[in-house]
């Protein structure tokens, strides 16, 4: 996989990409993660990158000439499964969403900036629209870097069996069990039996059950995924 990230902010981009998980999947060469400084793009003497919106109104708005130039010049080089726009308005990325992305092999990500980037871009490019969340953050880097964990750490050979992404929450539609380790007895606080027992079979049927249980009390919504 291939991850071309479109920026004004590199900097706020590298470190989630330098550590753990992510990291490894870069070394062993199971994705690559590209940053493309936008304002390489910019017009003029002063590389611009925004211009104040028509029709009036407070901020910026990024404008089309530098995202067209740079999103044709990647295009060039070779095909895109997608090109993606963060922005709040988009649709809210989920694990099954992380799932279908993690399957393509060549994606852009435009990470917004200011009020926005000027519509005719999302016309134009945009092949989706993807928010993190019912908040607005200050530009799509956070989010980019976020979205591109989700889906690298599904990658095939990122993960070793034991650690697998199939046993996350969500995956089933059921949030992950607690998980207990040494010691056993803290300050009287202690680890449920069932996990002492050495009974797999015990072990496994209590993980359920508390699966079944978190999902229901704190997750309803995604409970009710499990009727239809
Ligand atoms: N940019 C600003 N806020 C965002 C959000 N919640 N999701 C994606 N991109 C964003």
């Amino acid at each position: 996989m291939r991850i071309d990230i479109i920026t004004l902010h590199p900097g706020l981009l590298e470190s989630p990409f330098q550590h753990s998980i992510v990291k490894r999947a870069i070394e062993k060469n199971l994705v690559t993660v590209n940053f493309i400084n936008l304002r390489d793009y910019g017009i003029g003497k002063y590389k611009q990158v925004d211009d104040s919106p028509f029709g009036g109104g407070a901020g910026m708005v990024m404008t089309i000439e530098p995202i067209a130039k740079c999103i044709e010049e990647l295009k060039a080089q070779r095909s895109y499964d997608e090109i993606i726009y963060l922005t709040p308005d988009g649709e809210v990325f989920n694990q099954e969403k992380a799932n279908t992305f993690s399957m393509a092999k060549n994606i852009i990500l435009l990470c917004g900036h200011y009020k926005g980037v000027d519509e005719r871009v999302r016309e134009l490019f945009i092949t989706k629209e993807i928010s993190i969340g019912d908040y607005v953050l200050s530009g799509g880097e956070l989010p980019a870097a976020i979205f591109c964990d989700a889906i690298i750490r599904l990658l095939p050979g990122v993960l070793s069996d034991e650690t697998s992404a199939l046993s996350d929450s969500f995956q089933d539609n059921l949030l992950a069990p607690p998980v207990y380790t040494r010691p056993a007895d803290y300050k009287g606080l202690k680890v449920p039996d069932v996990l002492l027992s050495g009974d797999p079979k015990q072990v496994e049927n209590w993980r359920l059950a508390q699966s079944v249980e978190r999902t229901q009390q704190r997750r309803p919504d995604i409970w009710k995924k499990h009727d239809i």
